[in-house]
């Protein structure tokens, strides 16, 4: 269920104090991957609030393509590679996002996913919006949908969810 799910997540999560800086601290889910039953429980969880609603699963370089595949295994949809910028060896679209420090960007390739496929954006974490965001415009741009975004970890006071605003319905499994 949704809230063993939880209980194991959570159980996983390592925190680190003053990192990488001085009064952050830094949330590893590294443990949550590196265990079966958790990835699993991850991949089960992140899926079935969308169930029926979508195509395939966009997971977003590097910590959300685990999720995706462990989702994909799980679900039998397929994955859509949402990579950082100069990955991808067709032509793409790009999509720039801000960083705390200067910007990043992700691309797809263009034409990957058939016209209208509805595409179930997954990720690790839910800091200020930005991945998410750009992934989601990259979908649109590209001619799919945004089935929705799902995420292991919301860290609430960044003001993601209230970035991505009301055009997403953005389900997370854990609120720090
Ligand atoms: C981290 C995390 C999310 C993103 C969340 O990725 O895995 O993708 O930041 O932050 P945001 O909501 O403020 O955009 P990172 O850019 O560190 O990349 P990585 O997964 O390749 O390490």
């Amino acid at each position: 269920t949704e809230q063993s799910a939880r209980e194991l997540v959570s159980s996983l999560i390592a925190s680190i104090p003053d990192f990488p800086e001085p009064g952050v601290t830094f949330r590893d889910l590294t443990p949550v991957f590196a265990s079966g039953p958790a990835l699993h429980a991850l991949g089960t969880s992140l899926t079935e609030p969308f169930a029926g609603r979508f195509d395939v699963i966009g997971g977003v370089e590097a910590r959300g393509f685990l999720i995706a595949g462990a989702a994909s295994a799980i679900c039998g949809a397929g994955v859509l590679t949402v990579r950082k910028a100069g990955k991808l060896p067709r032509a793409v679209l790009r999509e720039d996002y801000a960083l705390e420090y200067g910007t990043a960007a992700l691309e797809v390739h263009e034409g990957e996913l058939p016209p209208g496929s509805r595409v179930l954006i997954v990720d690790d974490v839910l800091a200020t919006g930005g991945t998410v965001g750009a992934a989601a415009r990259l979908v649109e741009r590209a001619g799919w949908q945004v089935a929705g975004i799902s995420v292991a970890l919301e860290l609430e006071g960044l003001g993601g969810r209230e970035a991505l605003g009301d055009r997403y319905e953005v389900f997370s499994l854990l609120q720090y």
